[in-house]
C-alpha cells in the first residue's frame, strides 16, 4: 500500500503503471558486451552475473557503494551482517572483479562505515594504490543509549597508476563563510565581499562536514533506506571522472551515481540486484534531461550546508546566462548513436 505523505513532501516514488512503462528501460547482461552496448544503461542483475559480460578496462572512475556488515533490507532483498572473516570473504568475491573494469589510469572510491572499513581497506589495497581516506560526517543516525552514535563514514580512494590518474581539484572547490575576515592595507586577504556576506573559495580537505543525508523535502529522496547525497557523488565524479569520461556503479541502489554523472555530462553504467531501485534510477534518469541541478553546488562550487536561500539569491543577482549548469554546456558523445 502507499504510503500517506505530507504535502511539501517531495520523495520520489512510482506507480504501477511507471513501473511496467519504465521496465522497458531496464536492460540484462547474457552475452559479451562492448561499450557501445552498456553505456549509458542500468542492468538489473546481480554483479556478479554481469561482470561475466562485460567489457573490461572501460571505465575511468570506479563510485562503489555496497551493502556495509550491517542487517539490512534492501525492498526484500535481505543484507545480513556477518563476521568480519566473512565480510571479508564477500568483499573479495566481488572488488577484484569489479577493478578490472577499469582502465589502467582509473580510479576508484569505495564507500563504508567504521565496521567494514577494514576489510574494504583490506582487499583495494591488493589490487589498488590507496591515495586517501575521506570521512564523511553525516548529521543523521540514530542515537544510542550504550555506545556513540556513528556519524560518519569512510570513502576509500585508490588509483591503479600512481603516476598517471586524472584528479581536477579545481572543479571541486569550497566555498565558505569567512568568520573572521582579515585585510591587508583595508582590502580583504583571500575573501571576496559581496551583497550576500562575506565569502572564502577554498581548497577541499578529507574530512567532508557539508553534506546532508538526503530527506523527506529534498528533490533527491527516494525510499531507498541508505541512498547517497548527490552533492557527495558530484565531488567524487567531478575531481576524478574526466568530461565525457565513463562512470561505473555495481551497486546502484537508487541511482544516485548514474543520476549525477549524467548531470555533470559523464557517461554512466552500472547494475542493481533489486527491480524497484533499477526503476527508479531509470526514472530519475528521466528526470535528469530537464533538471540537472544538484543541491549544494552552484555556480561551479560547493557551498556549506544549509546555505540554499543564499545559494538562490545569489542566482537571482546573476543574469539567465550564467546559471547554465556546467553539464548543459559539456560537448556529449552519444555511445548510443553510430
Ligand atoms: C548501499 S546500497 C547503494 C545505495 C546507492 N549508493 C544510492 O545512492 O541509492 C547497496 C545496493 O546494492 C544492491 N545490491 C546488493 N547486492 C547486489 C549485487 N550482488 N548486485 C547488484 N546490486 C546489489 C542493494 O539492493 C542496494 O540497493
Amino acid at each position: 500500500m502507499e504510503k500517506e505523505r505530507a504535502g511539501r513532501n517531495r520523495t520520489i516514488t512510482l506507480s504501477d503503471s511507471e513501473r511496467l512503462d519504465l521496465k522497458q528501460s531496464l536492460h540484462t547482461l547474457t552475452d559479451d558486451s562492448t561499450v557501445h552496448d552498456v553505456v549509458d544503461k542500468t542492468f538489473n542483475q546481480d554483479i556478479l552475473e554481469a561482470i561475466k559480460y562485460l567489457p573490461k578496462h572501460f571505465v575511468d572512475l570506479l563510485v562503489i557503494d555496497p551493502p556495509y556488515n550491517l542487517s539490512k533490507d534492501f525492498a526484500g532483498f535481505k543484507f545480513k551482517a556477518t563476521g568480519d572473516g566473512e565480510y571479508l570473504d564477500y568483499v573479495r568475491s566481488w572488488l577484484p572483479k569489479v577493478l578490472e573494469l577499469l582502465k589502467p589510469n582509473g580510479s576508484v572510491y569505495v564507500c563504508c562505515d567504521w565496521k567494514s572499513t577494514s576489510a574494504i581497506y583490506q582487499v583495494l589495497s591488493e589490487y589498488a594504490i590507496i591515495k586517501n581516506r575521506i570521512t564523511w560526517q553525516r548529521e543523521k543516525g540514530r542515537g544510542a543509549k550504550s555506545n556513540w552514535k556513528n556519524a560518519m563514514e569512510d570513502i576509500w580512494f585508490g588509483v591503479l597508476k600512481d603516476n598517471d590518474y586524472f584528479f581536477d581539484v579545481e572543479s571541486v572547490m569550497q566555498k565558505r563563510k569567512v568568520i573572521a575576515p582579515y585585510k591587508v592595507d583595508g582590502k580583504p586577504k583571500d575573501w571576496e565581499e559581496t551583497e550576500e556576506g562575506n565569502f572564502r573559495i577554498t581548497y577541499p580537505s578529507n574530512f567532508w562536514d557539508d553534506i546532508s543525508i538526503p530527506y523527506w523535502s529534498m528533490p533527491e529522496n527516494t525510499d531507498h533506506p541508505t541512498q547517497k547525497p548527490e552533492k557527495l557523488i558530484a565531488k567524487l565524479i567531478l575531481a576524478s571522472c574526466p568530461k565525457e569520461g565513463i562512470v561505473f556503479d555495481p551497486f546502484l541502489g537508487s541511482g544516485t551515481t548514474s543520476v549525477v554523472a549524467k548531470k555533470l555530462g559523464r557517461h554512466f553504467c552500472g547494475t542493481e540486484i533489486n527491480e524497484e531501485y533499477a526503476l527508479l534510477t531509470v526514472k530519475r534518469l528521466n528526470m535528469a534531461d530537464n533538471d540537472k541541478d544538484i543541491q549544494g553546488y552552484c555556480d561551479g562550487v560547493f557551498w556549506e550546508r544549509n546555505t540554499l536561500n543564499l545559494q538562490k539569491k545569489t542566482q537571482t543577482l546573476k543574469s539567465k546566462k550564467h546559471r547554465v549548469t556546467e553539464s548543459a554546456c559539456i560537448p556529449f558523445i552519444d555511445f548510443n548513436k553510430e
